[in-house]
């Protein structure tokens, strides 16, 4: 009691510097109480013998507070308070409206507590105050009554707009009424299973325009429009003339070679049995390259708009079977049957693949294999379940028939596998979780031919003005095994930490690292021995910038804002062959899991510097920040008068970042029509 009172006359406890951390941050909590802050704890149910032994000890009994302690199935309201902070609730990221990222299940394993009893006490002496701050993991776990008048939280609540696959797809739809920016430059093509399919339709409207697809007759009358099939049969259109232009033969046009029994050398094909319509040595159709040929004109005739003069033919009138054109496809894609180009049809080829380069953005992460990821929407680390994984079990617990369990990201090259999850999300009684099916990249850059991608952090401190910041250190993930599109397995194309660590490295390459993680000047090193240097600074970090900043502005006006929190987020982002940086997802709440020794060291940075920028610049605005720089402070909001200029990547983009950017989200798109008169005739 003695000691107890010395406590509570601490200049801290006076001061009312007290905060709280929920979840795995013991660094928060270090810096914090460095600062001289007291934490008043979140009880949790692992800790309830500790909170015995010090109610004995700190209490000789029938002090009031000793109920507060007590725990009765968790924390107990503390009298002439009603504010349990730990406010026990299911897991549910939906009523978050983000998603967690990877590796929560091991932090919360790994949050290891203080134990100084001093702490534990002070804890005690603060149990009834409200913390100025609060860091969690989650807010659904703190009292909805408390919430709100703690001044400083580190999230912000209703974030699916951002950070679920489904609605960072939606959001950035909107990107041209802010932006002269067409998304598919950084997002690869996405679309949502287990809607309506008319509505689904998330992607590129240039990709897929859906009323103004070939289609074969048979299927027009028989199904509606489906924006994602289109897509798919048209990239395998481009894809088939790509694969001509490589797998020249001796035979006559049209026709193929048998099949390979086995890989030729250096022939990376993804090979599963699938049926096929004609036989394993059947003639492939005569006119299908002819086909293709005609499929991509038309596309393009739609994407240049010429569909909308009635004289050009529409592509409409295209009967092609397509049931038959992909089986083709697929056998000349996957099981090495060979065509043979004219002169002419060579040319034909390459003419149209670069017409529709200078149209699609995409072209140029596409392969020739037409493959496709579908991902669980709201889940993150490649979760769901992996079919025949670790996976399995978690259906079980939940009661859920393993077939119908999201079965975790896959990859998959054929329509017939992405249609059968579209039948099975239209199920209700498959209504497990949203699917969003996503262009593979299928030209990734690779580091000794290992997959990577990239964690990148940012934070926003305001959503009106929006303001923010970028974090200029950033972490590598490799996959554990080599890159080949013949095998599409998580080990090669996953590279979440989660996933990879339950893999050995298989025939790696010395220097892939064994912890699979690389800090961004490794990179950088890496990037100046190839004599491409250059690439980080002017393409991938303002590429990189210009996709988060395009993301934030989307996503803004449907998020929950609230004045003094903030927030921490991870975006993953792949690096095509040509160093353009590819926007995956935003992630809430990224794991501080140190996984690496990179890692361990750049987590802790990041959450010192955040306390710093968002703690210590108040009281000292020249304080340092670390890493962080100001991406973005939009100014003149609300009034309606500056011009949009959001920076762009790449180029002039750095430097026009470094002073608050001009923005009103009104005036964002110049808006335009040229043309010509027509005389009446
Ligand atoms: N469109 C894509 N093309 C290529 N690889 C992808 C694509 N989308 C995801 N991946 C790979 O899958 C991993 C997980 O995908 P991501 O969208 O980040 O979901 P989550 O981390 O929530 O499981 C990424 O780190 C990346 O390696
Ligand atoms: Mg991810």
């Amino acid at each position: 009691e003695h000691g107890a009172g010395r406590l509570s006359s601490l200049p801290s406890l006076q001061e009312k510097k007290i905060f709280a951390v929920q979840g795995p941050y013991p660094i928060i909590r270090h810096l914090l109480r460095a600062r001289g802050w007291v934490e008043r704890k979140l009880s949790r149910h692992g800790r309830q013998l500790k909170q015995q032994q010090l109610e004995k000890r700190a209490s000789g009994g029938g002090d009031e507070r000793e109920a507060a302690l007590k725990p009765r199935g968790g924390a107990q309201p503390f009298p002439g308070t009603s504010e349990p902070l730990h406010h026990p609730r299911p897991r549910d990221t939906e009523n978050e409206g983000g998603r967690e990222d990877e590796d929560h299940n091991e932090d919360e394993e790994q949050c290891s507590e203080d134990s100084d009893d001093i702490h534990d006490l002070m804890s005690y002496l603060v149990q009834d105050q409200v913390p100025n701050f609060l860091w969690t993991i989650r807010l659904s776990h703190i009292d909805q009554k408390l919430l709100p008048r703690i001044e400083v939280v580190n999230r912000y609540p209703r974030l699916s707009a951002l950070c679920t696959k489904e609605g960072l797809c939606q959001s950035l739809q909107n990107l041209l009424w802010f932006e002269q920016v067409d998304f598919n430059t950084f997002f690869p093509r996405c679309y949502r299973l287990g809607l309506d399919e008319e509505e689904a339709f998330i992607g590129e409207p240039g990709a897929a325009p859906s009323c103004h697809l070939p289609m074969s007759c048979a299927e027009l009358a028989r199904a509606r429009c489906f924006p994602l099939a289109e897509d798919f049969r048209l990239t395998a259109a481009r894809s088939l003339l790509k694969l001509a232009l490589q797998k020249v033969g001796d035979s006559p046009v049209g026709t193929e070679q048998p099949p390979k029994s086995d890989g030729m050398p250096g022939d990376d094909r993804v090979s599963q049995p699938m049926p096929s319509t004609a036989g394993p040595c059947s003639p492939l159709h005569p006119q299908l390259v002819e086909e293709a040929l005609e499929v991509c004109e038309q596309h393009l005739g739609v994407l240049g708009h010429r569909d909308i003069d009635r004289k050009t033919p529409s592509p409409c009138r295209t009967c092609i079977d397509w049931d038959r054109f992909l089986q083709e496809y697929y056998r000349v894609a996957h099981q090495g049957s060979r065509l043979v180009l004219s002169t002419e049809q060579r040319e034909q080829c390459q003419d149209l693949l670069r017409r529709l380069e200078e149209k699609l953005p995409q072209l140029r992460i596409e392969g020739d294999l037409n493959v496709w990821i579908l991902k669980p929407s709201a889940k993150s680390r490649g979760r769901g379940e992996a079919a025949g994984s670790a996976g399995g079990a978690h259906a079980r617990r939940e009661g859920i028939p393993p077939s119908l369990c999201c079965p975790g990201i896959v990859c998959a090259t054929r329509l017939e596998e992405v249609l059968e999850l579209a039948r099975t999300c239209r199920d209700p009684a498959a209504r497990v979780c949203e699917w969003v099916v996503q262009k593979y990249v299928e030209r990734p850059l690779t580091i000794f031919n290992t997959k990577f991608d990239i964690r990148q952090w940012f934070l926003v401190t305001d959503w009106k003005p929006l303001t923010v910041w970028f974090y200029r250190d950033c972490y590598l993930r490799f996959c554990s095994q080599s890159f080949s599109l013949c095998h599409l397995e998580p080990a090669r194309h996953l590279c979440n930490v989660s996933i990879q660590k339950r893999y050995r490295t298989l025939q790696p390459d010395p220097r892939v690292p064994p912890d699979k993680i690389w800090s961004n000047e490794q990179f950088q090193s890496h990037l100046a021995q190839l004599g491409r240097a250059d690439a980080w600074q002017q393409v991938m970090v303002p590429g990189m910038k210009a996709a988060i900043l395009n993301a934030l502005r989307c996503a803004r006006d449907r998020v929950g804002s609230r004045k003094g929190n903030f927030e921490l987020f991870g975006a993953d982002f792949l690096i095509g062959e040509d160093f353009q940086p590819w926007l995956l997802e935003i992630n809430s709440c990224p794991t501080m899991s140190p996984s690496a020794a990179v890692t361990r060291r750049l987590c802790a940075n990041v959450q010192r510097d955040t306390l710093r920028l968002v703690l210590d610049r108040k009281d000292n605005p020249g304080c340092s920040i670390g890493a962080f720089e100001l991406l973005y402070r939009e100014v003149g909001w609300g009034l309606g008068t500056a011009t949009a200029q959001a920076p762009r990547a790449p180029a002039a983009f750095c430097v026009s970042l470094q002073a608050p950017v001009s923005s009103c989200l009104t005036v964002g798109r110049k808006l335009m029509v040229t043309g010509c008169s027509l005389k009446k005739p």
